[in-house]
Parts: structure tokens; C-alpha cells; sequence
């Protein structure tokens, strides 16, 4: 099969955001592995608040259609999800619940049904944004998105990484490499035939 394509991003559009460096050292990782990995940035696709009468007047954002139009040409998903207030970010859910909206013709959920992910998270805190997780893997779970079962979530996130970008702890590193070449795996898996 040609390459699987995966899209990383992460729910955080902080220039110096510890969920975009986490992000990068698993997207580098699927793609060592052979994926073909398209890292962008939320920043880069800048939503209103997700407001029904808008969507009346004036139908879906551009940005929101575009950041859309990626998740249907990628087959998977890396995603690494600040906690915020023990949950999901708003910047995160937005662009989600952009995403989920239906254009006229078009099959409901697209951008997530028979899609895979894989979960990282990345927090100052004691947990690592573990908390956050168990929402975004529910609120995938819950579109048509199979949520691979391994996850990471780096605590002390301030501390954790190296000024290359790395993280100092090589199990913690090796872990978030590994959920990127676990995520290339199985998507070779399950579209062999395409
Ligand atoms: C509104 C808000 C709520 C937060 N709530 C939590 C929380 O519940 N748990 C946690 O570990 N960190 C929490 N934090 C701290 C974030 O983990 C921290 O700002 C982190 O750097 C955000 O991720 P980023 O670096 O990728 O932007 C919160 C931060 C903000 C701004």
C-alpha cells in the first residue's frame, strides 16, 4: 500500500506549547517508520467560537473547512491534548465540533468515521493531562474514531524536555516514539488494500 497519512496536531496554539513539542517527537517517529505525517498547527486555522447562527448566515469557516479537508485526506490522527480545568481544551473541542459539521452532500461525521488515533498529553501538573485524555478519547470514541488503547502523558512538562526538543527521560521518549510508529503500523494493517 502507498504510505499511511497521518495528520498531528496539538490541541494548543500556545507558541511555546509543551503539546506541540510533544507532538513533533511522535510525528517524527511515524514518519521514520514510513508514514507520510502532515504536522500543522491550530494556530495556522484560526475558528470562530462554533455558534449555530453564524453557520446559518454564513456557513462553515474557511479555516474550519480547511482544517476539515485535512482530516479527511489523513487516514489517522496524532494528537496532543493540553487538560485544561481537568478536561479537554476550548481550542480543541471548537475545532472539533467545527469539523463535525455536516456540508450539504456530504456523508455525516467524514472527517472521523473509520479514522484512528493515537492520544498524548503534556502538563506542567502531577498527571500529565491525564484527566483531559479520558474526554478526548471519549468525545473521538463517540464521532467514529477508533482511539488507539496506548496513551502518554508527560508530567512536569516545564522540566521534561531537552533544548533539541527531545525529552530527557528515555522511556518517556521511547514511549511517545513508540505510539507514533504504533500508529503507522496499524494503519498499514487496516488499509492494506488501498
Ligand atoms: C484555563 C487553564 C486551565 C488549566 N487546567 C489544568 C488542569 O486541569 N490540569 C493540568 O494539568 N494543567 C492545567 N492547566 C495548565 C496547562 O497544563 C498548561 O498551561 C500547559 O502549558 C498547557 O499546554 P501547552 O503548553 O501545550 O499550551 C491549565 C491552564 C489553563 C490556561
Amino acid at each position: 500500500m502507498a504510505s499511511p497519512r497521518i495528520l498531528a496536531f496539538a490541541g494548543s496554539t500556545r507558541a511555546d506549547s509543551f503539546n506541540k513539542k510533544l507532538i513533533k517527537i511522535a510525528a517524527e517517529a511515524a514518519r521514520a517508520a514510513g508514514a507520510e505525517v502532515t504536522l500543522i498547527d491550530l494556530r495556522d486555522y484560526p475558528m470562530p467560537l462554533y455558534d449555530g447562527d453564524l453557520e446559518t448566515k454564513e456557513g462553515i469557516p474557511a479555516s474550519a473547512k480547511q482544517f476539515k479537508e485535512l482530516m479527511i485526506s489523513h487516514q489517522g490522527f496524532l494528537l496532543s491534548c493540553p487538560e485544561y480545568n481537568s478536561s479537554i481544551t476550548g481550542v480543541l473541542k471548537n475545532a472539533i465540533d467545527w469539523a463535525s459539521r455536516e456540508a450539504p452532500g456530504e456523508t455525516p461525521l467524514v472527517c472521523f468515521k473509520g479514522k484512528t488515533a493515537a492520544l498524548m498529553s503534556a502538563s506542567p501538573g502531577g498527571l500529565g493531562g491525564l484527566r483531559g485524555l479520558v474526554h478526548v478519547r471519549s468525545i473521538l470514541g463517540n464521532i467514529g474514531v477508533l482511539v488507539l488503547p496506548d496513551q502518554v502523558a508527560v508530567p512536569k512538562a516545564h522540566e521534561a524536555f531537552q533544548p533539541d526538543g527531545s525529552l530527557k527521560d528515555p522511556k518517556q521518549q521511547a514511549a511517545v516514539e513508540k505510539l507514533g510508529v504504533g500508529l503507522a503500523a496499524i494503519l498499514q494493517k487496516l488499509h492494506a488494500e488501498q
